[in-house]
């Protein structure tokens, strides 16, 4: 798959200190964030981290589910397994299709190389946890942001990598 056929977006949730995760869950609760995430992966397929899959432990109503793990023989029922990046971001942008990446650190970290689009909610709070996001590259610039005066309040930002060839999804 050459690079212009790989369309990868980012969505995620992180605190202003960096924080997306705190053991299996996610440290915050915040009415109407969530279904952000639902808009913006629905009818996309949806590549997570085996980690992230077990916290979540079912497959996603409307989205194709990815998941991926180092082990050859790990059954996710209802969901894709693959066992590398590459193979996961050819199965998820075949046919034109744009490959939605739900996290967690590890495979945003992974996957960071691949990405042209981000959508982060930035929450602002100062989280408990150990999971962060990789810092966003120099690359990535805001082409839209949206701020939430939620009981947390957060900012739902988009980045567009410099030179993409289109701002989507
Ligand atoms: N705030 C948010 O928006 C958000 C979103 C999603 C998740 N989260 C949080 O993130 C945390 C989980 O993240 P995490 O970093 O611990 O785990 P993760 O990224 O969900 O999953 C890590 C696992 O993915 C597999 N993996 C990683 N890189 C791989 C590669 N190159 N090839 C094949 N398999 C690979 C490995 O599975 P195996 O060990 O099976 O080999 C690894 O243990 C949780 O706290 C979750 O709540 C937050």
């Amino acid at each position: 798959m050459t690079r212009r056929e790989i369309k990868v977006s980012f969505v995620v949730a992180v605190a202003d200190n960096g924080v997306i995760g705190h053991g299996a869950d996610i440290p915050w609760h915040i009415e109407g964030e969530l279904s952000l995430f639902k808009a913006l992966s629905y009818h996309h397929s949806v590549l997570m981290g085996r980690k992230t899959w077990e916290s979540i432990g079912r497959p996603l109503p409307g989205r194709e589910v990815i998941v991926l793990t180092r082990n050859a023989d790990y059954h996710a029922p209802g969901c894709r397994v693959c066992t590398s990046l590459e193979a996961a971001i050819d199965m998820g942008c075949a046919e034109g299709r744009r490959l939605i990446v739900a996290g967690g650190g590890e495979i945003f970290a992974a996957a960071l190389a691949y990405a042209d689009t981000l959508h982060i909610s930035h929450i602002h709070m100062q989280a408990p946890g150990e999971v962060m996001m990789p810092k966003i590259p120099k690359a990535f610039h805001p082409v839209f942001s949206q701020y939430y005066p939620a009981d947390t309040p957060y900012t739902y930002t988009i980045y567009s990598r410099e030179g993409a060839p289109e701002l989507s999804i």
